[in-house]
């Protein structure tokens, strides 16, 4: 009776009761051996149809789930936050140090491996918020390499870095700065400012000149993890001419 009583005692509130059947599946997981496998995951229970023997890491970007993350560590699986924030909320240090530690805090009571930081937002060359924003990925990497041993921390990039949408951003910096990027190689049309042409979502040459650029500038290709839209759209026609 006494080494349970003095396990929930240990076990107390401040990190949170660990929701896996076994504790050890709390623990962080380490190292899933170079080659990643990088799934997003929305919610619902999708994930029970994984092939959880080629998944390395679950970006969980739908609601909190225990069991996927007690599923995910059996596996060998990391499973990271997602992070956004305002970029104009970041610009002052203080602030920025404010919402790391708040990631770093959620992190350890979800018993989270990382976090994918998705900050698909517009932001000018040499702006405050452009070099904000490195500084957020710098600082974010280290907290959580530091916090959480073995952690990962990644950020998503458009399909290109020539500023698509808007993004201009130090995309050196912040691939010197965290673990690796997500190249989002689909939606590669976004920019429609004139008339709507259907075409493909992620085309062939097109994504390939995109991974040029970025190896180009200097980024290590084994820091850019190909993202791949297993979906496209359907195009409608307005106005039928013929
Ligand atoms: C970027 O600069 C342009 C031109 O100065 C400005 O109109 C725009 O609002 C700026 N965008 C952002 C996100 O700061
Ligand atoms: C990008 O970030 C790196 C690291 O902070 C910095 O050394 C470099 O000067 C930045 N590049 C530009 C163009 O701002």
């Amino acid at each position: 009776l006494l080494p349970l009583g003095l396990v929930q005692l240990l076990g107390g509130p401040a990190v949170g009761a660990c929701p896996c059947q076994d504790p050890r599946l709390c623990h962080p997981v380490t190292g899933t051996g170079g080659f990643e496998v990088f799934v997003f995951d929305v919610g619902k229970e999708t994930w029970r149809s994984y092939d959880w023997s080629k998944i390395t890491t679950v970006a969980a970007f739908g609601k909190y789930d225990p069991e996927l993350m007690c599923y995910a560590h059996s596996k060998g699986s990391r499973v990271v936050l997602k992070g956004d924030v305002p970029l104009k909320e970041i610009v002052d240090p203080a602030k920025r140090a404010a919402w790391v530690s708040q990631q770093v805090d959620l992190a350890k009571k979800q018993y989270m491996d990382g976090i994918n930081i998705d900050i698909e937002q517009e932001v000018n060359e040499t702006s405050p918020e452009y070099y904000a924003l490195t500084e957020l990925v710098k600082e974010t990497t280290d907290a959580f390499h530091r916090e959480i041993p073995g952690s990962q921390v990644t950020f998503d990039v458009a399909w290109s870095p020539a500023c698509i949408d808007k993004r201009c951003y130090n995309y050196t910096g912040i691939a010197d700065a965290c673990d690796f990027l997500f190249v989002m190689s689909y939606d590669e049309q976004s920019q429609i400012w004139t008339d709507c042409i259907a075409k493909a979502n992620a085309p062939y040459l097109q994504t390939l000149v995109g991974y040029e650029e970025y190896i180009t500038m200097g980024i290590d290709p084994g820091k850019l993890v190909m993202g791949v839209p297993w979906y496209g759209y359907d195009y409608v026609c307005q106005n039928l001419s013929q």
